[in-house]
């Protein structure tokens, strides 16, 4: 099994972040030197993909253009020999190849995945919702591609959240094969509180069929009247069989402002250049507070 595309969904209106989403995709806000949407790519790159197929609505053009070249800007940067610079904007324009697709109405994750199914020849192919950003070595979808390879079976990436939130997200249920690996036995997408006992939370993670196509397809819309990517996996995993796989690292939920600056923070003092600088900031303005 060789994955070699993922389909990234971005054209969602990121109400949780207006008004700064209002113009700029939430896809494009930066998180310390680099847009949300460059740590999602990146980490496919980790998990050996090379494809990436946006499925964009009209405003979000700009996520495409990110990852293409900027021959001005790389000429001026030559020019004014800021070579640190020129390689990073090389090497994002060299990170990926990119097609994409749109989405012409909203009507759901399930649906937003469907558009895309004339892109993908491949028998399976992964999806990443480009909200939640996953960091830490060999964590993220490079575990999913790995489970699905050695059990030749569609995996999705888990983490676990606490009881009051699990109507925040779609949940499974299932038996554990494997240290963190799961054969799904239920999957709801955001249950009402108290109507799940499991505690596994899905995370924007996935290694799927290309038969997941004809499930789409067939999908009545569900929760919020949409197209629910969590009801045709459901519908799959009842006749096939599906796993789930408990993410390792940290993940950031780029839509939440406490994540959001968090991971800001974090990528800050990641960074030796500002590390000591950034610390000294931070401690002066937590004083006030
Ligand atoms: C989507 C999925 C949900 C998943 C979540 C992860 O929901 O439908 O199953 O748990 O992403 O971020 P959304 O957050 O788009 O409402």
């Amino acid at each position: 099994m060789k994955i070699s595309k993922v389909i990234l969904p971005v054209a969602g209106w990121g109400t949780r972040s207006l008004p700064a989403s209002k113009n700029i995709p939430k896809e494009m806000l930066p998180i310390f030197d680099k847009p949300v949407i460059q740590y999602v790519v990146e980490e496919a790159v980790r998990a050996g993909i090379h494809d990436v197929v946006f499925v964009t609505n009209r405003h979000k053009s700009v996520v495409e253009d990110y990852f293409d070249r900027s021959v001005e800007l790389e000429e001026l940067l030559e020019r004014e020999g800021k070579t640190k610079q020129l390689e990073a904007v090389r090497n994002v324009a060299a990170m990926v190849d990119v097609m994409s697709v749109r989405q012409k109405e909203q009507r759901g994750l399930g649906h937003a995945v469907g558009c895309a199914r004339n892109m993908i020849r491949e028998d399976f192919f992964a999806v990443m919702v480009g909200d939640d950003f996953i960091v830490g070595d060999d964590a993220g979808l490079v575990q999913l591609v790995d489970a699905a390879e050695k059990y030749q079976m569609p995996a999705i990436g888990v983490m676990e959240v606490p009881a009051d939130k699990i109507d925040k997200y779609g949940m499974v249920a299932g038996t554990e094969i494997a240290e963190g690996v799961f054969r799904i036995t239920d999957m709801v997408e955001k249950p009402a509180l108290g109507t799940m006992d499991s505690r596994l939370a899905i995370v924007g993670r996935y290694v799927l069929p290309s038969e997941i196509f004809d499930y789409i397809m067939r999908q009545k819309p569900g929760r919020g009247g949409e197209i629910q990517l969590t009801d045709a996996l459901a519908a799959y995993m009842k006749e096939k069989g599906m796993l789930a796989v408990k993410m390792k690292g940290h993940r950031f939920d780029a839509g939440d402002w406490v994540d959001y600056l968090t991971a800001c923070t974090y990528f800050g003092l990641k960074d030796e250049q500002i590390r000591e600088p950034l610390k000294k900031a931070l401690a002066a303005v937590l004083k006030r507070f």
